[in-house]
């Protein structure tokens, strides 16, 4: 095993440090000198790039928020000059400008690098063939898992969302081991397989990489059990890279590994910005610390989680993301994560793993109602018992009333990518 592991993967810890200490060092100074908006950042911190003496210094300096990326919407944020950018990428963004991100060609680089190091983790080998169903184009998730792969010495697939039908039929005759999709369009593959009335423990896949949306391990079973596969983890973001940020390995699907020898990673208290101690779940603040177009210093991702130390590898791991700050609902003062109601959803019998939240309002009252689809022969008894239990589950695990509709088979929304699993209707 040891032998396919890049260099970095083989450091210790203390070498591990002292290669971030100098790569954080450079990284300051490259984005003091080249970006007028961390210049103007640190002196109004009153430091300079030299008082980073230690990794703990870092927390002295000031955060980077998706907003200062708008604000310096398009190329504000980029440290070369334009012609040396060889890629950009932008990430949606529900409201206003996307974010826009560039890329070096030594960025590009490292980014092949870091997936193919992912997909090695998790259990990819080069000769193995990888479908890629995430999105090309604009979006960073089809095309860094493209590079990866090709990185790996990988067959690639390069299918992107959509068409599911035709997706299902090239993983029948193209015989991939590995897919790379969200989780919850690979649920969408699962119904399109039963329909065309294929077994979906029958294929050629091993192992399935998927991230790009919060998921659980209730979701990590279903989807082992019903493909016959195993699932992994991969995390990542626009503004820090793309995908291969962080991977869960396979041989223990523990967390997520960090790639820290690129990112430092830091937990933070969401409301006061206070360093969190490794082992508290907080926001998740990335530094770059080998990116060139685009450095970024302690950017806010706004997602949940906790670091923990390394065990298949020697970087530290990230729990499985419980959230994004933006998608947690206040409900009568209690705090909810759409991932609370995936763990309940997918362990009631006779409702498939197909959910959405609905939030409403009564006068001044803000209502969640969970529409969950019944499995598809469960009767109105069934049904009704199942609304009772989820009900019940969520009043005792999350501490909240909600509404529960268990709706017909096959119509809620379908994913073909990210799913939107908040529906907000409140005026
Ligand atoms: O989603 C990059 C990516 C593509 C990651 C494919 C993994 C696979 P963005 O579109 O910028 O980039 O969205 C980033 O997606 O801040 C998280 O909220 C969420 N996210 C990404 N991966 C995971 C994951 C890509 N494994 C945002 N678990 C992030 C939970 C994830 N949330």
């Amino acid at each position: 095993m040891s032998a396919s592991l890049d260099a970095s993967e083989r450091l210790g810890r203390d070498e591990l440090e002292a290669l971030q200490l100098e790569r954080l060092r450079t990284t300051l100074r490259h984005a003091y000198d080249n970006v007028a908006f961390y210049r103007g950042a640190f002196d109004e911190a009153g430091l300079r790039p030299e008082d980073c003496r230690t990794l703990a210094d870092l927390a002295r300096f000031p955060f980077t928020t998706k907003a200062d990326l708008r604000d310096h919407y398009p190329f504000g944020m980029f440290a070369v000059p334009e012609d040396q950018v060889r890629r950009i990428h932008a990430s949606s963004g529900t409201t206003g400008r996307p974010t826009v991100v560039g890329y070096t060609e030594r960025d590009l680089d490292t980014w092949a690098d870091v997936v193919a190091r992912s997909i090695r983790a998790a259990g990819g080998r080069p000769g193995h063939k990888v479908h890629v169903a995430y999105g090309y184009g604009l979006f960073t998730g089809g095309l860094g898992a493209h590079y990866g792969a090709e990185r790996l010495g990988c067959t690639v697939i390069p299918v992107s969302g959509g068409m599911t039908a035709r997706q299902v039929r090239l993983i029948q005759d193209f015989r991939p081991e590995i897919i790379m999709i969200t989780p919850s369009y690979m649920l969408t593959l699962l119904d399109e397989f039963e329909r065309q009335g294929v077994d979906p423990r029958s294929t050629s896949l091993k192992v399935g990489i998927f991230g790009a949306e919060p998921w659980t391990e209730a979701m990590r079973r279903e989807i082992e059990e019903r493909f016959a596969i195993d699932a992994v983890d991969i995390y990542g973001l626009s503004e820090v890279m793309g995908p291969g940020v962080a991977q869960e390995c396979v041989e223990t699907k523990d967390g997520l590994h960090i790639w820290e020898d690129h990112f430092y990673p830091e937990v933070v208290d969401p409301f006061t910005g206070e360093v969190r101690p490794d082992g508290e779940e907080g926001e998740l603040v990335f530094t770059s610390l080998t990116k060139e177009a685009m450095p970024v210093i302690r950017y806010r991702t706004r997602d949940l989680s906790r670091l923990l130390p390394g065990t298949a590898r020697v970087f530290r791991r990230m729990e499985k993301v419980t959230g994004r700050s933006d998608d947690m609902v206040i409900l009568r003062g209690v705090n909810l994560f759409p991932t609370q109601i995936e763990e309940i959803v997918l362990r009631t019998p006779s409702v498939a793993p197909h959910f959405q939240l609905r939030l409403t309002r009564e006068g001044r009252l803000d209502v969640l109602t969970v529409r969950a689809e019944a499995r598809s022969g469960s009767g109105a008894e069934q049904r009704a018992a199942a609304a009772a239990s989820i009900a019940a589950a969520v009043k005792e695990g999350v501490g909240v009333s909600v509404r529960v509709e268990i709706v017909d088979p096959e119509t809620l929304e379908r994913s073909v990518g990210k799913l939107r699993r908040i529906v907000d209707e409140r005026p």
